[in-house]
This record gives structure tokens, sequence and C-alpha cells, in this order.
């Protein structure tokens, strides 16, 4: 780790204008390393940068832009271990996850590696006389805002497509979690991404962020986290013209059918609302249990929550801190909301007593049980390790309670019914649907949101077409 952390621009390590700010370890609360505080000037460089490398960058054949992310992704896996520590100082999650999210980001690159080459346009039958065809074109300088959820994978997730199609980005990580990001664009360097293709704006939203957005030579954005920031970038778009994607919050529900193998669906469902512990936009958080089952279910799950380890996330616990204090503070204040409310506490509640945890931003795994679905901890975004178990009868209701929310990211299905799976996905509004598996899928899977979880897509082939734009060329060769 380094003492300090600069922006990253023109494939050069520059210290800013801003004075240098904290980042601090979430289960201490001790200092980690000084971080450049980039000011509208400096996002201004960056900007330029990229717009400098923006024509030669895309004129490179696709095949060899490819070959570049493929050495990316040998790197970030030759410094996993490295990468990975660093992710888990920064933002709390447990190692062993913050491994997963290093190996998930190599494949990013690998993916959209051997995706550069291989998306294709259309040829259109105008009929004789004309030659008709498509291509997909990079808009130019990307730029990405960031949260601090999974930095490494979520700028990995959305920077490999681009670069695979010929853009070039200017990402501003999360304040909070700062450094793993700047260690990738030192890495794509190393790769062979050309100065000024990928370049790092370390800094705080109203500020580095508002300037990116802002920036008339900004192409389109690129955007993960609250809604209210997304519906503020949206604004800021709007007035730009210029397209955005947007993946924000979720409220999943994780349905439980009778019939389902009730073992795994235990298993899977408690990883779903405690993985980084709950700080994952597409986390299961809802948990619909059929009524006969529904006991059962919780009573096993608040069984797996009382025997969860709590700890730093280096040491590789169940649950590690949540990232940041603001977020400690939001989810404690949901823990007294939903006894205000009336869910009835069955794991957890509140911060642990263990004296060994009281400087970090530590909460426990908690279950309400005998929850409504029209209370606010059923319908708002918590982000944490908080699960909110809701009873139902029959299938009808469960597709309405799974509806009945503002988010459509992502659902869980459990059953051993063939047809009812299938009938139950094409009914639930989410932009993704697991059927018993929670989280099922991987980078090769197209993810994102319906309803105010967002739009565009992330992830799988679908995201080199959204980081793209169409053109049509329609040739008269006929005679005239
Ligand atoms: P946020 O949406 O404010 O922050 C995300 C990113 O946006 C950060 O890089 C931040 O610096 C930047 N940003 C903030 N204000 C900006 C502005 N005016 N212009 C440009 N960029 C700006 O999220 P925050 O406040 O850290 O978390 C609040 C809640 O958002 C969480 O409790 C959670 O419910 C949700 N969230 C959802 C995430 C997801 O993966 N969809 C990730 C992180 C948070
Ligand atoms: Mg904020």
């Amino acid at each position: 780790m380094r003492n300090h952390y600069d922006l990253f621009i023109n494939g050069e390590s520059v210290r800013g204008h801003g004075q240098a700010f904290t980042t601090y370890d979430p289960s201490t609360g001790e200092p980690l390393a000084t971080v450049a505080r980039a000011t509208a000037a400096d996002v201004d460089a960056a900007v330029r940068a990229a717009d400098r490398a923006r024509t030669a960058w895309a004129s490179v054949k696709a095949s060899d832009r490819g070959r570049i992310l493929l050495r990316l992704a040998d790197l970030v896996r030759q410094n996993a271990d490295e990468l990975a520590r660093l992710e888990t100082l920064d933002n709390g999650q447990a190692l062993g996850q913050a491994r997963g999210d290093v190996e998930t980001a190599a494949r990013y690159f690998e993916f959209y590696g051997g995706g550069a080459d291989k998306l294709m346009g259309e040829t259109i039958p105008l009929g004789p006389g004309y030659l008709s065809y498509t291509s997909h074109e990079p808009y130019g300088v990307i730029a990405f805002v960031l949260p601090w959820n999974a930095p490494l994978q979520q700028a990995s997730r959305g920077l490999a497509p681009a670069l695979a199609t010929g853009n070039v980005a200017v990402v501003k990580p999360a304040e909070d979690t700062p450094m793993t990001t700047v260690e990738l664009a030192r890495l794509a360097l190393e790769a062979g991404v050309p100065a000024g293709v990928l370049n790092v704006v370390t800094g705080f939203g109203d500020e580095a962020g508002a300037a990116l957005v802002e920036h008339p030579l900004v192409r389109k954005i690129a955007f993960t986290g609250s809604v209210d920031t997304g519906s503020l970038i949206m604004r800021t778009a709007s007035e730009r013209v210029i397209p955005l994607t947007l993946e924000l919050g979720g409220k999943s529900a994780n349905i439980i059918f009778e019939d389902a193998d009730i073992d795994a669906a235990v298993r899977s469902s408690w990883t779903a609302f405690t993985i980084k512990s709950g700080q994952v936009c597409s986390a299961g958080t809802r948990l619909l249990v059929q009524d006969s089952v529904y006991d059962a279910v919780v009573e096993r799950l608040a069984q797996r929550a009382a025997s969860a380890t709590l700890g730093a996330g280096i040491d590789d616990p169940d649950i590690g801190p949540l990232a940041t204090t603001a977020q400690f503070d939001k989810v404690s204040d949901y823990l007294k909301l939903g006894v205000t409310e009336g869910a009835r506490v069955v794991a957890g509640g509140g911060a642990p007593s263990d004296p060994s945890l009281q400087r970090g931003n530590f909460v426990e795994p908690t279950i309400f049980a005998d929850v409504d679905n029209s209370m606010r901890i059923a319908q708002e975004e918590i982000f944490g390790p908080v699960l909110c178990a809701i009873r139902f009868d029959d299938e009808a209701e469960a597709v309405a309670l799974a509806n009945d929310t503002q988010y459509g990211l992502a659902a869980g299905v459990w059953t051993n019914d063939l047809s009812r799976a299938h009938r139950v996905a094409a009914q639930l509004d989410s932009g993704q649907v697991f059927v018993n598996e929670y989280f099922a899928g991987g980078v090769e899977t197209p993810f994102g949101g319906f309803k105010s979880s967002g739009f565009g897509r992330e992830k799988g082939f679908e995201a080199l077409r959204y980081y793209t734009q169409l053109k049509t060329v329609t040739v008269k060769v006929g005679p005239s």
C-alpha cells in the first residue's frame, strides 16, 4: 500500500490542485493513506488528455485493443493478492469476497478483450441499387462516476467494454474507496493501454464528480450509486443532451415457494443479503416466503445469523464493517425504524457488543420478521445486512408483493416446479431473475434495472452495444 495516491492523468501520477484528503479503514477508523483531491481544473486536464487520446485509440485494430485488455486481465490476476488486500482495507469487505471481486475484474477484461473484434453491424436489404450497412462506433470520452461498495469490480465492469469498443475514459471513484482504481489505471498502462486512454480523478462528488459530468468534451456518462445522485446527474446529461447509463439501487425480492429445496434456499438467501455486509445493489433484501414454510425458513436464517462471525475484512469474517460511517448511521437508523414500524427482530438489531468492534462501522446481521411490504424498511434501500421477511399465501400474491416497489433490479425464485419458475420469472418487473440460486450468472449475463433501478445494461455482450453508437451508411450503387 502506498502512503499517498495521486491522480492518474495522461499516463502519469499527478498531484492535483486540491488539498489531499484521507481514506480510512472502516474496521478501525484508522487512516490508511492520503489521496489527491481533484479540482475542476484537474478534471479538465484529465478530460482533455482523454480527448487527445481518443482518435488514435479508436483507430487501433479491434483485435489489438482486445489483446491489450487480455494482458490487463493477466496483470490483474498477477496482482490479485495485493489488490484484494487493498480493497479489503479501504472498503471493509471480507478478504475472500474481495478476492472474488478481483477475479471478476480480471474476467471483465478477458471477456471484453475477447469481444472487442466481435461486435458486428448488419446489412439492410434495400433492394437492388443500394448497399446499406451499420457499424458500432465509440462515443469518445466516457465519464464513470462510481460508488464504494465494489470499487475495482465496478470500475472494470464499465471500463472493459468501453475501452474494448474504442472509447476513452475518465473515472471518478468514490471518495471513500479510491485506492484500487488508481492501481488499476497503472496496470492498464503497463498492459499497453496508451497514456490518456484511462484517467482517474480521485475526489469528491460535488466537486470532481460534478465537474466531470458537466465537462463539454464528455460524450457519455456511466453512473452507479444512489437514486438521488443518479437523478441529479441525469439532469446534467439532459442539459447537455448526452446519453447515460444509470445503475441505481434495489429492494430485490427473493421468493421461496413451499415446493423449493429449502436447504439450498436458506443457504443462498443468507448470502443474498449478507454478502459485502448487504452493500450490494442487487442484494436479496425482501424475503418472500410461502406461509407453510415461513416459520421454518425464518428460524433457520435466524440460527445462521446467530453463528455469523463479525470482524475486520482482512480476517475474512462472514460480516465486515460497513464501508462508510455515513452508511453505518443510515443502517443504524433503519434498525430503529423497523422496531418502530412494528417488525419483529429475530436476529441482530444493532451494533455488536464485542469491545474489539467498537471503533469500526459494524452492525449485526439483522432479520426482521412479520414485515408488511408497505413498511419503509420494506420499501427503502437500506444497504446493510438487513433482511425483511414477508409472508405470502399463493403465487399471485408473491408476484404482487415482489412487484410492489419502486425498484426492479433483481429477484430470486425458489421452486422445483419448472412451469412455475418460468411463469413467475415472466411476471416479475425486474432486470434479472435468479432461479434456484441467488446471484446465479456472471460477467457474461447482462445486468441492469427496470423502474427506478435505472436503465442501460452493463455486463454481457450487451454492454458492448451500450458503449457504442450505431451508424448507418447507405450507398447508391446501382445504375442512375
Ligand atoms: P452517491 O450516489 O452519492 O455516490 C456515488 C458516487 O457519486 C460517488 O463517487 C460520489 O462521489 C458521486 N457523487 C455524489 N454526488 C455527486 C454529484 N453531485 N455529481 C457527481 N457525482 C456525485 O452514494 P452515497 O451517498 O455514497 O450512498 C448513498 C446510498 O446510495 C447508499 O446508502 C445506497 O442506498 C445507495 N448506493 C447504491 C449503490 C449501487 O450499487 N447501486 C452504490 C452505492 C450507494
Ligand atoms: Mg453521497
